[in-house]
C-alpha cells in the first residue's frame, strides 16, 4: 500500500516519526526523574539518540532537495491513510499520553508499540525506492530501532 511512497515522502514522515518520539521520551524521562533515575537515564538517552535521527533525516532531506521536488499535499495524503488504516500509531499526542499513565510500565508497552510501528515503515521505506544510500540509512535506522525496542523490553520486564 505503499508503492506510491516518494524518498521524500517517505523522509517527511520519517522526520515527523523522530520528532515525535523526542517529544515522548523527553516526557517519559521527566514523569520518571522522581521515580526512577536508571529509568529516566535511559529514556533521556532514548530521547537523544531520536534526535540524531532526525538530524539525519533533516540532512538526507537537504540532500534530495536539490534535484527532486515532492509536493506537500501528498505527504498529508499519505499521514492520513496511515494512521486511518490504523497500521500505523505513532508517539502522536505523547505529552495526553504520558499524563494518563499511571503505571511506569504503561509508558514502555506504548513505547514498544511505536518503536514496532516506526521499524515497520522504514522496513516499507527502505523498499519503497529509496536510493542506495536512502536505503542504508533506512537499514541502519531499523538496527538503532530494534535496540531501543530491546531496552524498552528488558524495562517493560523490570516493571510489570
Ligand atoms: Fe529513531
Amino acid at each position: 500500500m505503499l508503492e506510491d511512497m516518494k524518498d521524500l515522502e517517505a523522509i517527511e514522515i520519517g522526520l515527523n516519526l523522530e520528532k515525535d518520539g523526542i517529544h515522548f521520551y523527553t516526557a517519559a524521562a521527566k514523569k520518571m526523574e522522581g521515580q526512577d533515575v536508571e529509568a529516566a537515564a535511559v529514556l533521556r538517552q532514548l530521547a537523544e539518540e531520536e534526535q540524531k535521527h532526525y538530524q539525519d533525516f533533516l540532512k538526507k532531506r537537504n540532500e534530495l532537495t536539490g534535484n527532486e521536488h515532492s509536493g506537500h499535499a501528498g505527504i498529508a495524503r499519505l499521514m492520513k491513510k496511515l494512521v486511518h488504516t490504523g497500521i500505523f500509531a505513532p508517539f502522536g499526542e505523547s505529552a495526553q499520553k504520558i499524563a494518563s499513565v499511571t503505571e511506569v510500565w504503561e509508558i514502555f508497552a506504548m513505547a514498544i508499540r511505536a518503536e514496532k510501528d516506526s521499524i515497520f515503515f522504514y522496513h516499507e521505506a527502505a523498499d519503497s525506492g529509496a536510493d542506495d544510500s536512502g536505503r542504508r540509512m533506512y537499514r541502519w535506522l531499523i538496527g538503532e530501532e530494534t535496540r531501543h525496542l530491546r531496552k524498552l523490553g528488558e524495562l517493560y520486564e523490570k516493571y510489570r
